[in-house]
């Protein structure tokens, strides 16, 4: 009888470590972007990666509709960053469409006739009437391999909303966090629609830490510190300081607001407490959401709303209910409570994680039917459309995207990642 081997050989592992440093290092060396962040009535944010080898700055180039030409100071990334920054310019007209491009410092200008510029919005005034085009997913894995984003920019939309697991970062350890989401960031097919289209996002427990993490996760601010580099979101992403600690933050767009809340920074394990969202966010929910008077107000997660969240069913009969959802916290009591007590209108949920998408009217006690949307996976491994909890009114298992259309009310739709309609545009009704 021969010796047992051991279940991978020595040699497999050093060659992985070293492929994966290998990699890491490559990637160290890559400009990426431009980005485009949230835009506002009289602002715009363009983020970019710039390691020193490619001069460590850039500025922005911005023309206006009347030939005028603006051009941003020289913009230095931050080593502690991992070499990203942010650019935010200011004093433009509500509601303009502008047209961009990004230099690096060192790189002569060429010739302004056949270099791309890029077109960048400015967002409406909160007191204006305005339409809205939102796309929004959740889970992309396998960066190089996602058509998902060409699919999502076929729509174009006039904003792109990432409700987490971008990336599938699993990690806390900062040279190899930064490392996923370079590796993420760099995919073509994002970046092509990143440079044209303004994204916002919160995070999942990929991103956060790891699968099913909560708020007790050491190394947490490490994770927050990776997301605020990489995303440049309203208030809390990019380079611009803030003491929140957590991804919340709200975007406004006319008469419609974006309420992104953070489900892992403060949670607690399912069942043994009140807490998903934390004492101070939930402090700032209640002032913002009692304080807002948008129409149309979506509550995006990163974990799903609905009851009893359904995993799979054992030998196809036993349900396996999910446990880091809203349904095994306090906090969603509280939150439905709250929206039900100042008569709060205009709410729509938006949810992702479950790795298959989902459309759910909920059963509450406000005065207008409350639905729930929810959009996983944009790249990702599927999960069935088991039976679930009464609520659910649609199911598919297919890696795509949601679209809604918003002006006076939501319309949404389901789209796989090849552009392919899933589901035909239905119009929320009743919707006060
Ligand atoms: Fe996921």
């Amino acid at each position: 009888m021969g010796a047992l081997r051991p279940p991978m050989p020595p040699i497999r592992t050093i060659l992985l470590v070293l492929g994966l440093a290998v990699s890491a290092a490559a990637q160290d060396h890559q400009v990426l972007g431009p980005v485009l962040g949230a835009p506002e009535p009289d602002a715009v944010r363009i983020w970019m990666r710039v390691p020193p080898a490619d001069g460590g700055e850039f500025s922005v180039l911005l023309r206006s509709g009347h030939g005028g030409l603006q051009r941003s100071a020289w913009i230095r990334t931050d080593p502690g960053r991992d070499h990203t920054a942010v650019a935010r310019i200011d004093g433009l007209e509500p509601d303009t469409e502008y047209r961009y491009r990004v230099r690096l410092r060192g790189f002569a200008d060429s010739d302004e006739a056949t270099e791309q510029w890029h077109p960048i919005r400015t967002a409406p005034r909160p007191s204006a009437p305005a339409r809205l085009r939102l796309a929004f997913g959740s889970c992309a894995n396998r960066p190089g391999d996602q058509p998902v984003w060409d699919a999502i920019r076929a729509q174009t939309p006039d904003l792109f909303l990432s409700l987490g697991d971008l990336p599938y970062a699993d990690t806390r350890e900062p040279a190899l966090l930064f490392a996923r989401y370079r590796e993420s960031r760099g995919d073509p097919r994002y970046l092509a629609l990143a440079r044209e289209v303004p994204t916002l996002a919160i995070w999942d427990d990929h991103d956060f830490g790891g699968n099913d993490m909560d708020g007790r996760v050491p190394g947490k601010e490490i994770a927050l510190h990776a997301f605020r580099s990489y995303w440049p979101n309203p208030g809390s992403g990019g380079a611009e300081p803030n003491p929140r600690p957590g991804v919340w933050d709200t975007f406004r767009w006319g008469p419609i607001e974006i309420f992104l809340l953070d489900d892992q920074s403060f949670r607690n394990v399912p069942r043994k407490g009140v807490d998903l969202l934390g004492e101070q966010q939930r402090r700032w929910l209640e002032r913002e959401l009692t304080a807002s008077n948008a129409t149309i107000k979506l509550i995006a997660s990163g974990g799903a709303f609905h009851d009893r969240p359904v995993a799979w069913r054992f030998l196809g009969l036993f349900p396996i209910v999910r446990r880091d959802t809203w349904w095994s916290y306090q906090d969603r009591d509280w939150l439905f409570g709250l929206l039900a007590r100042h008569s709060i209108t205009g709410v729509v949920l938006l949810a992702g994680d479950l790795h298959r998408h989902e459309v759910h009217r909920l059963d509450w006690k406000g005065g207008y039917p409350l639905y729930e949307l929810i959009s996983s996976p944009l790249r990702q491994n599927l999960r069935a459309c088991v039976a679930s909890a009464g609520s659910r009114q649609w199911c598919a298992s297919k890696e795509g995207f949601a679209l809604l259309d918003i002006e006076d009310s939501v319309t949404y739709s389901y789209w796989d990642s090849h552009g392919r309609r899933l589901h035909k545009p239905t119009t929320l009704h009743p919707f006060p």
